[in-house]
């Protein structure tokens, strides 16, 4: 098949290092003589009666805009084409408007950068459109199976790492106990990680319980060995010990985590008096400048991508493991829900650190 024009798309909640993602892939396209066409909003600008898109340009991205954070295409992660939300209360199906969309454009394949919930409804569009597709993993819980990171993990846990490294000297300043709040969905990837390399005393994970008497007497247990201050990152998906996740709804009637550290403290003072303080990182960990990780990984994934299309290898997604891109079946990567390992590397490593990171072994 002869390709001759390219669709680029960013979905689901961004990321820092999605600019140096499309810029690679923009760079290779080129080079095979390729045009490429940026699409607006993920799949929602092909909504609008005439497709929203840009013209990408390998010298548009090669000075500030591989540099930052964000998407230039823009992104959502609302508004499932299957069941699109519509102003009188119903949902709809327009995936035919958005495949009408896609048509319009003429593009030879689409390459997707997004998440397992992107993946699954876009390749669902491409199946039943007849499109042609490829996949980015993207995501700062890198949650998703077959590749050991996704674009924006890295980031997302140096900005918690840095936050750690920043609580601590007002924690020591105040003989206090600072709770750390980080984002992951059900995944504790971020707060391991961070966890570990931002010297906590507690790390607490959706995949593993704990107790508030384990965890009091942890913190107990720092205070007797001479120390007057005390680090916890906890994961948002982390429940009450009694199973209740700690969400709020917001406006368009959706639930979101966040809050389980206004729990924690509240507990630490009614159990222990100890004085403890939150801090809920949120988008923060989305945004910024990449890391050189997320730099160096988006740009090998950009690369491999338009390989991919240019080898006619379609419904698969780049991957990076032992130390290089491969690429998997976006089906296998989507099944493959990829949980904090409780028996892997990092959570023995946390708990030979001294951590407590809850109570399964
Ligand atoms: O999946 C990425 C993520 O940042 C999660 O870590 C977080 O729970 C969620 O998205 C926040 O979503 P929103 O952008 O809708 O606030």
């Amino acid at each position: 098949m002869s390709i001759k024009k390219i669709g680029i798309l960013t979905s689901g909640g961004d990321c820092a290092g999605l600019n140096a993602a499309i810029r690679a892939a923009v760079h290779r396209a080129h080079l095979l003589g390729w045009e490429t066409i940026g699409l607006t909003n993920g799949t929602a600008g092909l909504l609008n009666a005439e497709p929203s898109y840009r013209v990408l340009k390998p010298g548009d991205f090669d000075g500030s805009v591989m540099r930052q954070g964000g998407t230039i295409l823009g992104s959502t992660n609302k508004n499932n084409p299957f069941a699109f939300p519509m102003p009188d209360g119903t949902v709809k199906d327009r995936s035919d408007e958005i495949i009408e969309g896609f048509k319009k454009l003429e593009l030879d394949a689409v390459v997707t950068i997004g998440g397992d919930g992107s993946f699954a409804i876009i390749g669902e569009l491409a199946r039943k459109g007849g499109i042609k597709m490829v996949g980015i993993p993207k995501t700062i819980d890198n949650d998703l199976g077959m590749t050991e990171v996704s674009i924006g993990f890295d980031t997302a846990v140096t900005v918690a790492t840095e936050a750690l490294d920043r609580l601590q000297p007002t924690a020591a300043s105040h003989d206090r106990v600072m709770i750390l709040e980080v984002m992951g969905r059900d995944a504790g990837h971020i707060a391991t990680s961070a966890g570990i390399a931002g010297g906590a005393d507690v790390i607490l994970i959706p995949e593993i319980t704990y107790s508030i008497e384990n965890l009091t007497a942890k913190i107990e247990s720092v205070k007797k060995s001479g120390r007057n201050f005390a680090l916890i990152i906890v994961s948002e998906a982390v429940k009450t010990p009694d199973g209740k996740p700690a969400q709020m709804e917001y406006a368009d009637g959706e639930k979101r985590y966040g809050g389980i550290s206004h729990y924690l403290c509240a507990k630490l003072a009614e159990v222990s008096g100890v004085e403890a303080r939150t801090t809920i990182l949120g988008h923060v960990q989305r945004g910024g400048a990449p890391t050189y990780t997320d730099r160096m990984i988006a740009s090998a994934f950009g690369v491999r991508a338009v390989d991919l299309i240019n080898e006619g290898k379609f419904d698969r997604m780049v991957a990076w493991q032992n130390r290089q891109v491969i690429d998997v079946p976006i089906e296998d990567a989507i099944k493959t829900y990829q949980q904090v390992d409780i028996h892997g590397t990092l959570v023995h490593t946390a708990r030979a650190l001294g951590i407590y990171i809850g109570d399964d072994e």
